[in-house]
């Protein structure tokens, strides 16, 4: 049954998007529109996508990462995904094109050559959708990275499949987020820190509001089919958020099993790979900026205190205060830790 999408989608306001576009240079040629009632940001293109994305019928056996950008998705991608193929540590096939990236053609800069060219070879290329297209090509069981949230998914998502949800504390997210932001062309974002944390606090940032996405997420912790996690946690003590994630998923894998996932995922280990880390391939083929930092980058917890001034803080709590009902009840951590 194809159900009607339920939020309207409306363009940012005119003057808010040419302030906008000065600093993040990809949205001047698409705009950002915005999902009323939750606040949702994403580039136009979500648009066309929006109800595809609301009726997608996920599989019994599929399990989503779901997260606001930046928590740790790439992490616990790789972490399932490795779990449910036995352990397997693989080392040769990039992370991208074993665990799809659910709803990457509405995110996508479509003008850049080689999404253009696969435009020009598809009829309906908006509705086959390129991300789209790999989704469905991946064999079964699949593993897949969302950041949408649950509201703009199938409102059946639970009852067929599992979701694990990731979350940060918010203030390593934004600086995380700031570092993605410059690095990647999709959003081409030339700004400083204080900018950036300035739109962030605006939920003005693509697939924020970020207490929004969190709050759902929290909502659904004790539902049987989620498994809701923390960065902070799995930094604190990986093999007890494996226990939990194997027990979860029943993936039957032995403590030895569990080592060696924890070995093949832990930070360093990923920044050296290009399967994880595709950074240097990313520049070379226009997709990312030089000169910027890694894709996985630091991977610690109290980056924050680095880049949070007095002044930036007090916006920061401002922030915090207007979304006080959901801020208060999530028990972030903060704690600086200096090795990754
Ligand atoms: P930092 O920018 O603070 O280093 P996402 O995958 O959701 O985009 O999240 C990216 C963040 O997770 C980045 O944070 C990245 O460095 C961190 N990360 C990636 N792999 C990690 C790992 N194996 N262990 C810890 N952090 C990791």
């Amino acid at each position: 049954m194809e159900r009607t999408f339920p939020y309207k989608i409306e363009p940012l306001e005119e003057e808010l998007m040419k302030e906008i576009e000065q600093k993040f240079l990809a949205y001047s040629c698409q705009g950002l529109v915005r999902v009323e009632g939750s606040g949702y940001v994403f580039p136009s293109t979500y648009a066309k996508y929006a109800s595809t994305y609301y009726n997608y019928q996920f599989k019994p056996d599929d399990v989503l990462v779901m997260t606001h950008p930046r928590c740790g998705t790439t992490w616990t991608q790789e972490i399932v995904w490795t779990m449910r193929n036995g352990g397997q540590l693989d080392s040769s096939t990039e992370l991208g094109v074993r665990s799809p990236f659910f709803e990457f053609d509405s995110l996508e800069r479509y003008e850049l050559k080689p999404m253009r060219e696969w435009m020009e070879k598809h009829e309906d290329p908006i509705k086959e959708g390129f991300y789209l297209n790999l989704m469905n090509s991946v064999s079964s069981p699949r593993t897949i990275k969302t950041h949408l949230p649950f509201s703009l998914l199938n409102p059946t998502l639970l009852d067929t499949s599992k979701v694990i949800y990731v979350a940060r504390n918010p203030k390593d997210t934004c600086v995380s987020y700031y570092h993605q932001q410059r690095l990647v062309k999709v959003s081409d974002f030339q700004g400083s820190f204080p900018e950036f944390l300035d739109y962030f606090c605006r939920d003005l940032i693509t697939l924020g509001p970020f207490w929004q996405h969190i709050a759902e997420g929290w909502e659904k912790k004790d539902h049987p089919s989620v498994l809701f996690l923390f960065y902070e946690d799995m930094k604190e003590d990986i093999i007890r958020e494996l226990r939990r994630i194997n027990k979860f998923l029943g993936t039957g894998l032995t403590d030895k099993q569990l080592q060696d996932v924890a070995e093949h995922t832990k930070f360093s280990n990923m920044k050296a790979r290009p399967t994880t880390n595709p950074t240097k391939a990313c520049v070379e083929i226009g997709r990312f900026r030089e000169g910027e930092q890694d894709f996985v980058r630091k991977g610690i917890t109290g980056d924050w205190s680095n880049y949070f001034t007095p002044a930036l803080e007090e916006k920061f709590q401002c922030w915090m205060e207007k979304w006080k009902d959901m801020s208060q009840n999530i028990p972030f951590k903060y704690n600086f830790e200096t090795v990754a």
